[in-house]
């Protein structure tokens, strides 16, 4: 007998929307069928159920940042917006380029209510290979500019590491604008305090030369290389075959016009564009792999800065799904299309095994959602207690399981700590 069956569901199978029974048997889905023998079920009414979103680039901030995030705190923003396995970036303090600094972060990360990778950062000394065996999932981001933490490094940094991820069979995920021309532009700029300067000191063509010089070294190498929040048309045309790439929705619902209104609040690396590129993103939505948010979490009183000194970055883990769900809704994207980009490929691409489809074998992490009730976006669970998406139409998740349990019913309900950590495919216990 089963744990658990979903009754009166809408299913989201492969591709196509299916009335079926789910049975849930130690977290798994055991069985997909029209009538399934149970002594426990759970009457879904009628809500379309979807394979948990997977957002592989979020910064929780912890350890070292944990006034602005922490594990808790981020895995319950994820688990109201309906994702299951977040992948957290290696910029916190101290940043993941060593064993040391890796159980660090494996140990705070035990607060989750979602499951998890852990990527490794890329400096000059870092300990590639012993992360790579202790199970972090990919490398990256990898800096070709300064952001926040300052792990950028230089081109022949950048070309040495691309040849040790590539003999690890890993992925290198890469942060790319180019530090050249931001100095040369920032220069320029410096004496402007209008926030909307800031998209012009990091402009297209920063992406473009990036993602040039980083795709030459990494076919070079042959390394496996991919672009985190693509944000320009020019670099949409840069993206090869051995390379695979993510968009932000920051990217597709926000550009340079919303300066006015956001003010510092907009800045993020890379930052807002124009209308134009935010138009090639959504045009490219057949051709970019999936949708991360790069939750990047501050306080509002260190975002009340100057354009300047106001740190780059915006909260989005728990809005991505239910604002592509609205998307989804006006006929903007197709809902298979939206499962591949927030499910099936992120599992594919940094090798989740279990995770990114409903499909028997598969872990139960489901999202359930009405597509009929639209609400503005407001009162989030991240600590950082704003969204540059604020009043957006948004479709959020009645409820979220992972691996089984319901960890949002419309509260936060998952035990602390119950998400799992996910061994990368370099794992060993040797
Ligand atoms: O806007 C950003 N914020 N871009 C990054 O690369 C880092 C991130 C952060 O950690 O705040």
């Amino acid at each position: 007998m089963p744990d658990l069956v979903i009754k009166n569901a809408k299913l989201s199978l492969a591709g196509e929307v299916l009335e079926a029974e789910l049975s849930i048997t130690d977290g798994r889905i055991s069985k997909i069928a029209k009538d399934i023998r149970a002594d426990d079920t759970l009457d879904a009414r009628g809500l379309l159920v979807l394979p948990g979103a997977i957002d592989v680039h979020v910064h929780f901030r912890d350890p070292g940042m944990t006034h602005k995030e922490d594990w808790y705190s981020g895995s319950c923003a994820a688990a109201a917006g309906g994702v299951t396995t977040v992948i957290d970036h290696p910029n916190t303090i101290p940043p993941t380029t060593t064993l040391k600094s890796f159980e660090i972060k494996l140990k705070a990360s035990r607060k989750s209510i979602v499951d998890f990778g852990i990527n490794a950062g890329v400096v000059k000394g870092a300990e590639l290979e012993k992360l790579w065996r202790a199970g972090v999932t990919a490398f990256g981001e990898i800096y070709m500019a300064d952001s926040v933490g300052r792990l950028n490094i230089d081109d022949d940094i950048l070309s040495t590491v691309f040849r040790t991820i590539a003999q690890l069979n890993a992925i290198a995920c890469l942060h790319a604008e180019d530090e050249r021309i931001i100095k040369r532009c920032t220069e320029k700029l410096k004496d402007k305090v209008d926030p909307s300067v800031y998209s012009s000191s990091r402009p297209n063509e920063s992406e473009d030369s990036a993602i040039a010089r980083a795709v030459q070294f990494a076919n070079v190498a042959g390394t496996k290389l991919h672009i985190c929040h693509i944000s320009t048309k020019e670099g949409l045309r840069l993206l090869g075959e051995n390379v695979t790439c993510e968009v932000t929705p920051h990217h597709l619902f926000l550009s340079e016009k919303d300066w006015d209104k956001l003010g510092t609040f907009g800045k993020m690396n890379p930052p807002l564009r124009s209308e134009e590129d935010g138009r090639a993103l959504w045009a490219a939505l057949n051709r970019i792999d999936m949708i991360a948010s790069d939750h990047a979490p501050h306080t509002m009183g260190e975002k009340e800065q100057d354009i300047w000194s106001a740190p780059p970055g915006v909260p989005g883990v728990e809005t991505s799904l239910p604002l592509m769900l609205s998307a989804v809704k006006k006929g903007r994207i197709s809902l298979q299309r939206l499962i591949e980009l927030m499910a099936t490929n992120p599992a594919r691409i940094f090798g989740l095994n279990g995770k990114g489809d409903i499909r028997v074998g598969n872990d139960a992490d489901l999202v359930f959602v009405d597509m009929r009730e639209i609400k503005q976006v407001k009162n989030l669970h991240s600590k950082a207690n704003w969204t540059p998406f604020e009043g957006m139409n948004a479709i959020f998740p009645k409820m979220t399981m992972v691996r089984g349990e319901v960890v949002f019913d419309g509260e936060i309900v998952g035990e602390t700590g119950s998400g799992r950590f996910i061994r990368g495919n370099g794992f060993s216990d040797s």
